[in-house]
């Protein structure tokens, strides 16, 4: 058994995330860290809402509220959007924490102290119309990289390069349209990265075999093409203040904060110290085996989730931030990242209101569905486009047709002919040693999938185990024999039964509801749901290992088939469709 601490990319407040943010990040997190728990290791989930920063500045101001009453309620809406589609995070927190507080300044002042941050002048939109420096999002403009012309100042949406507001063509306010800006100096602290390029390289390397090369290939990018010290305080009220090198709020940085991408990856920790403090039981009160080297986290594997707009800070700014505290914080073991789901022709979109989100997934369809459907199509080599139809064939073929009729026809089977009762007897043929070859090839494969993070591998080789039941029960045909010869329709509804409980085992990462609901119908207990196998003749066991007379009855309609109907309501709603 390992500590496994995993966090996904911390969602931005400004509005519940949409299906693309989902499967990028806090999904595949979730289906990770339920497969690893299933698997025995001590997992701990984190995530939290990223609060700070222009993002939530605007979105309040959009929605006519104080910022931090905005950031109460959108972080209440965000947890309940997680909760609606099972993210079993172990806890769900707040960059806007007061340990998130104290850890950024922290980080701030030993960096400082160790030489890697100076006061800079430098330059910065202003807007006579607003009568203020506008940073990051408050600036719009032409990207310098592709021509975009609404591209933010901080990143372009159409081709993701990271921006300085100052690099826009044509810039103008994101708060008034006003084109009426100018570049004026203003002071602000900056973390000089490019000392750290040959320290991150050297890391970077290390891990070229075991990260994505989406992953990788981003990071030596930016150290390939010189890494630029990169400002970490803007003129904003809202955000973390600024310290001097002994704590104590810094001269002249009134009205500037912390950069929100300097405070963020520093929640992961801020969040697992409030999941300590507020899990007494769960945790013993302890944070730090989980992150300080010196305190045990050498032995904690740590995996990043996130999609490939984040990855420039995963690589190379936050790990700055780690190395260079000189202190024992753990830096993380893998990273997972992800393309985009793109949205007919585009990109999902928080600011545009493309494509479908959370709250209105979960209206739709169960979480299931899209969980099932998201992890299937996972954009792990490229982007992936969602379609309706992609969705309909997700939930009618591989749910309803492959797992949801193979549990149906055989759980009602044992109902009408065995009284509900697990039957006994019956000698092992020629189909039930092919069933058993298949799982002795296919469960370690499987397994494999997961502990890779191979997310579409692991789902195609799920669908490939249930598909193998049918054709076991098209092999074995308990229903052909079963007034000529008991005893041969037994093993057959047995070995059947014993394929669903096991289908029900292996569904519960990616749809738990549906697997739990397979599992009560066995009355499997809590203790039989793990993904303890043992070694291959364990695993050929797995179709014969239920208790004789075992009550079985048939679980409530599993899923129900998307309709053609349903699909043009939706695309009218969302846009999309044929
Ligand atoms: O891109 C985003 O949505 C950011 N809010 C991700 C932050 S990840 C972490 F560093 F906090
Ligand atoms: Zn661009």
């Amino acid at each position: 058994m390992s500590k496994i601490l995993i966090t996904s990319a911390l969602p931005y407040i400004n509005g519940v995330k949409h299906l693309g943010n989902l499967a990028g990040s806090m999904l595949p997190a979730d289906v990770y860290a339920r497969a690893m728990r299933l698997m025995g290791h001590d997992v701990l989930y984190i995530c939290a809402t990223d609060e700070h920063g222009t993002p939530a500045e605007l979105a309040a101001q959009a929605a006519g509220m104080d910022v931090a009453a905005y950031c109460d309620q959108m972080h209440e809406a965000q947890a309940k959007a997680g909760a609606d589609f099972k993210l079993s995070y172990d806890y769900f927190g707040r960059s806007s924490s007061d340990s998130t507080k104290a850890l950024t300044q922290h980080f701030a002042q030993v960096l400082e102290q160790n030489g890697l941050i100076e006061e800079r002048i430098s330059q910065q939109v202003y807007s006579n119309s607003d009568g203020r420096y506008l940073p990051d999002r408050y600036v719009e403009g032409t990207c310098p990289n592709c021509g975009f012309e609404k591209a933010r100042g901080d990143q372009c949406d159409n081709c993701g390069k990271l921006l300085d507001p100052i690099d826009l063509i044509d810039p103008y306010s994101a708060l008034s349209g006003s084109q009426d800006v100018e570049v004026r100096d203003t002071r602000h602290l900056y973390l000089k990265q490019s000392e750290k390029s040959d320290d991150l390289r050297k890391w970077v390397n290390s891990h070229k075999n075991d990260w994505p090369p989406l992953a990788t290939s981003i990071a030596l990018k930016w150290l390939d093409e010189g890494l630029r010290d990169r400002s970490i305080t803007r003129d904003l009220d809202w955000g973390i203040p600024v310290v001097d090198a002994d704590g104590n709020p810094r001269e002249g940085f009134d009205g500037k904060v912390y950069y929100v991408w300097f405070d963020a990856p520093i929640a992961y920790i801020g969040a697992t110290q409030d999941w300590a403090h507020d899990n007494k039981e769960a945790s013993g009160g302890d944070w730090e085996s989980w992150w300080r080297t010196d305190k045990g986290a050498d032995e904690v594997q740590y995996v990043q989730f996130m999609g490939k707009d984040n990855v420039a800070f995963h690589t190379l700014s936050f790990p700055t931030t780690i190395m260079g505290s000189g202190e024992p914080w753990k830096l993380v073991d893998n990273l997972k990242a992800f393309n985009w789901v793109t949205w007919y022709g585009g990109k999902f979109s928080t600011s545009e209101k493309r494509g479908v989100f959370m709250d209105q997934a979960i209206d739709i369809a169960p979480s299931d569905y899209w969980r099932w459907h998201l992890m299937a199509n996972a954009p792990e080599g490229s982007d992936a486009a969602f379609t309706w139809e992609e969705f309909q064939a997700s939930v009618n073929s591989d749910l309803a047709n492959v797992l949801g009729n193979f549990v149906n026809r055989i759980t009602k089977y044992c109902v009408s002919k065995f009284d509900g009762t697990l039957p006994d007897g019956g000698k092992a043929g020629e189909a039930e040693a092919w069933i058993a070859a298949e799982l002795q090839q296919r469960i370690p494969a499987l397994i494999e999938f997961y502990q890779q993070r191979e997310f579409r591998k692991a789902m195609s080789e799920t669908r490939a185990i249930w598909a193998a039941g049918n054709e076991y029960l098209t092999q074995a045909a308990p229903w052909t024999h079963y007034k000529t010869d008991r005893e041969k329709a037994a093993i057959g509804v047995r070995y059947g039964i014993n394929l669903v409980a096991l289908f029900g085992i292996i569904a519960q990462p990616i749809i738990p509801d549906a697997a739990a609901k397979i599992l009560d119908a066995l009355n499997i207990p809590e203790e039989n749901r793990t993904w303890n196998f043992g070694d291959a003749s364990g695993i050929a066991a797995l179709v014969d290992a239920l208790p004789a007379c075992l009550p079985v009855s048939a679980p409530d309609v599993l899923f129900t088939k998307v309709e053609d109907e349903d699909l043009s309501i939706w695309a009218e709603r969302f846009g999309g469709g044929s």
